[in-house]
């Protein structure tokens, strides 16, 4: 499920963000292909942003992907845009089917190959499956005291602390049944799916796998400028896959390294 139902207010453009040309392709062009080459994906959705499913398909149809079967409106919220997939999804599963969905962010286009199989793998063991790296920067907690600004409360151990990407993958029964008692509280607020089942589901294990430095979210202005240079440098691949010293010469320029994702 390609979630790409929002507008991109921080970077501020007339367009979704998800729409923005990078290195010669929308950024959506690029996730899309990613999940087009994985051998452990048989089907995409594209939950697109209101009033642009026009150009999603334009782009299908251009590039000629072949899995991506539907592409919907997405909702007000990204949690919003989750529950329209997960309605989509499973029309027609026979009694006790269950199917394997993944969840990623539209504007998280420098996925590698290695993090989707990994989650697909983890999912033989697990319900439910979050991506993370470890936080270079100390996180710390904060409170408003009103005209007098942010003071900290809490500055959590950081060797503890990770950072969310995505895909995040679940059973489809399970996230819908997260989704189902979530429905129920009136105070539901989240901005991703994990804490959905996090939640509502307490039982439920979240196993963790391991994500990468490159699987940004293009989110504020300056990522527009880092995304491209990234894809200029064929850099989509994690460190590990590259090896180190091809990875020293990437990152001292010294070399342009051309890798698929
Ligand atoms: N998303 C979605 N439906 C929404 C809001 C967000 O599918 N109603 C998707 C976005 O398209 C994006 C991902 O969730 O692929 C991560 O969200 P974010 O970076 O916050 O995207 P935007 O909501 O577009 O950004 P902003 O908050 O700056 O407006």
């Amino acid at each position: 499920m390609i979630l790409a139902g929002g507008t991109g207010q921080r970077v501020g453009l007339s367009i979704p963000k998800q729409l923005l040309k990078i290195a010669g392709k929308a950024v959506i062009e690029h996730t899309l292909t990613t999940f087009e080459k994985a051998d452990s994906v048989d089907d995409v959705i594209v939950l697109m942003a209101p009033g642009y499913v026009p150009d999603v398909e334009k782009i299908v149809a251009k590039a000629g992907f072949r899995k991506v079967s539907r592409i919907i409106e997405g909702g007000s919220t990204r949690n919003e845009t989750t529950e329209r997939a997960i309605a989509a999804l499973g029309e027609g599963l026979a009694e006790g089917e269950d199917l394997n969905v993944l969840f990623h962010d539209a504007v998280r286009p420098l996925l590698s190959q290695r993090v989707i199989d990994d989650c697909v793998a983890a999912l033989e063991r697990y319900q439910a499956v979050d991506v993370a790296i470890p936080s270079a920067d100390t996180i710390i907690v904060t409170r408003t005291h009103g005209e007098d600004g942010e003071f900290i409360t809490e500055i959590p151990d950081r060797s503890r602390l990770r950072r969310g990407q995505t895909p995040q993958a679940f059973k489809l029964s399970t996230i819908r049944r997260a989704y189902e008692v979530a429905a129920g509280d009136p105070n539901f607020q989240a901005t991703d799916d994990c804490t959905v089942v996090l939640r509502y589901l307490p039982d439920v294990p979240i196993h963790v796998v391991a994500g990468d430095e490159y699987n940004m979210k293009v989110t504020q202005p300056v990522d527009v400028f880092i995304a491209d240079k990234l894809f200029q440098l064929g850099s989509t691949a994690a460190p590990e896959q590259v090896g180190e010293d091809a990875y020293r010469d990437l990152l001292t320029g010294r070399t342009l390294v051309v890798f698929g994702g």
